[in-house]
């Protein structure tokens, strides 16, 4: 009996090391994969970023892992980061098109798009139309400042009370984007701001969470009636509105003098109408979706652990204070060249970035031809995963690389200095495209609101927790703030 089951353990052991994933050659390191899992069971479903670091302790700054029967490459630390997004810029500039992510999206949109004349087409265009809607010039910051005010209402009618903000910059950052692709803003309580925000806030803690997770490792799984289904369904919800707005547009547009980004890709559509062209119907509807949900849920993610981390601070809240009331004496409103003259609000805004990882794992990217990353072959079509938490907090690039302390980002003269691993937007030609914009968003929000405000940690709140809900966005917990009047107003 005993050798029978030897014998059959000996069997289970030599099938498994026949079938097991075998990583190409010269292919980075990492741990051994089981044929058609690969290394799902090694990590945590829920969170995987401890197990991302502990594996980079093993194998070095690039690894391998497989998910499912596929291989993939974990790029972790500044000196690998910037080989591959920046000096093989287009080796690495692709993006993986069989995941669950282009599944839900339809393959439409930029975000996803993989590298090549669609993507650089969308991209240029998205750019350009950011631009000209006033990105770095006054009617942008008109437009923050104008949405900005019905948060300023909300919490002067809370004065002295507590209340929990999970929602609140949601609503801000997504009224702001929506300005500019649809012209339009909505009541925080419309229906269609609530099912939005819910939309996009469900899909982006799904993209990356267990469910896709399995998903993108066990294709068989795919029809089945599995908790992944929701995030399709968000999708057709966030599609039909979106639908409905460019309907909407149709009827009342005036050909070549457009108001939004709707206008201006319809222009487009009416330039191109004789000719063969990526742009559609379907993608000015995709783009426009990954624009509102790139506006709404990192901005506003970013700003939730800025006021954490400012009520867990509070002599680095009132430092900030004391210098925009110093600079800001006298103006009605901050502008965004401001930030010149506040190096400790900008080292402030920078180090809530950086602790905040918003976007950990960036978007996956893809190899688009063989290549090499620091002496490693990596075949054409390999996934990439770019561990921008890596950098951000990589030993040896801050003075302070596991604290919050606006030092890092401060020389010894006091001035606001930025590290060249400060990369949350990520680098390279895929680096994120609303930059601009997330960065005129956190300043002007920021200091308007601690201008006004006091931001205090309830007492009966027990520690500030700063554990990261995981998603293709980090975010806080849910949590509570007092907010007070600021005695100057
Ligand atoms: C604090 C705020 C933000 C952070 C931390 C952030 C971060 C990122 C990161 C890490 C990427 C992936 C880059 C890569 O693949 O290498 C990205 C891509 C992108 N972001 Fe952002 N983002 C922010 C705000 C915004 C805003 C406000 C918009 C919209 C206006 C936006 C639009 C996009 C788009 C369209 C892409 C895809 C670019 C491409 O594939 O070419 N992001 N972002």
């Amino acid at each position: 009996m005993w050798a029978t089951i030897i014998l059959l353990w000996l069997c289970v052991w030599f099938i498994i090391l026949q079938f097991k994933c075998r990583r190409p050659k010269n292919f980075p390191p990492g741990p051994t994969a089981l044929p058609l899992l690969g290394n799902i069971l090694q990590m945590s479903l829920d969170n995987p970023l401890k197990d991302f670091e502990r594996l980079r302790k093993t194998y070095g700054n690039v690894y391998s892992l497989y998910l499912g029967p596929k291989p993939l490459v974990m790029i972790n630390g500044m000196k690998a980061m910037k080989e591959a997004l920046v000096t093989r810029a287009s080796d690495f500039a692709g993006r993986p098109q069989d995941l669950f992510v282009n599944h839900t999206t339809e393959g439409t949109g930029v975000i996803l798009a993989d590298y090549g004349p669609v993507w650089r087409d969308h991209r240029r265009f998205a750019l350009m139309t950011l631009r000209n809607f006033g990105l770095g010039k006054t009617s942008m910051e008109d437009r923050i400042h104008g949405e900005l005010q019905y948060t300023i209402k909300e919490l002067q009618e809370n004065n002295g009370k507590t209340l929990c903000p999970q929602h609140m910059f949601h609503n801000v950052s997504s009224n702001i984007i929506c300005q500019v692709l649809f012209g339009k803003r909505y009541n925080y309580q419309d229906k269609f701001m609530t099912e939005i925000v819910r939309c996009f806030t469900e899909n982006s803690k799904m993209a990356n969470g267990p469910w896709a997770m399995l998903y993108d490792s066990l294709p068989m799984i795919r029809s089945w009636p599995l908790p992944f289904r929701k995030a399709f369904e968000n999708v057709k919800t966030v599609q039909k509105m979106a639908t409905d707005l460019m309907e909407a547009h149709k009827k009342i547009r005036v050909p070549k003098e457009p108001q939004d980004f709707v206008d201006c890709y319809m222009d487009e559509l009416d330039k191109r109408v004789d000719q063969a062209s990526s742009f559609s119907e379907d993608q000015l509807r995709g783009n426009a979706l990954d624009l509102h949900f790139a506006g709404t849920d990192t901005t506003s993610n970013t700003l939730l652990f800025g006021i954490l981390y400012l009520m867990a601070y509070p002599h680095i809240q009132e430092r900030c204070q004391q210098e925009i009331d110093q600079v800001l004496e006298g103006c009605d409103l901050a502008t965004f060249d401001d930030r010149h003259k506040m190096p400790y609000v900008q080292a402030v805004i920078h180090e809530v970035q950086r602790n905040a990882n918003t976007v950990p794992l960036s978007v996956f990217h893809a190899t688009t031809v063989d290549t090499e990353l620091m002496g490693y072959s990596i075949p054409k079509g390999t996934m990439i995963i770019p561990n921008l938490s890596s950098v951000l907090c990589e030993e040896g690039e801050w003075k302070f690389p596991h604290d919050f302390n606006p030092e890092n980002f401060l020389n010894d003269e006091g001035e606001f200095v930025k590290p060249e691993a400060f990369m949350p937007f990520s680098a390279g030609p895929r680096m994120c495209l609303g930059e601009g914009l997330a960065r005129m968003e956190l300043f002007l929000i920021t200091v308007t609101l601690l201008r006004k405000f006091k931001f205090i940690w309830p007492e009966d709140a027990g520690e500030p927790d700063f554990t990261p809900v995981y998603g293709v966005t980090l975010s806080p917990k849910p949590y509570r703030m007092k907010v007070q009047l600021r005695a100057t107003q």
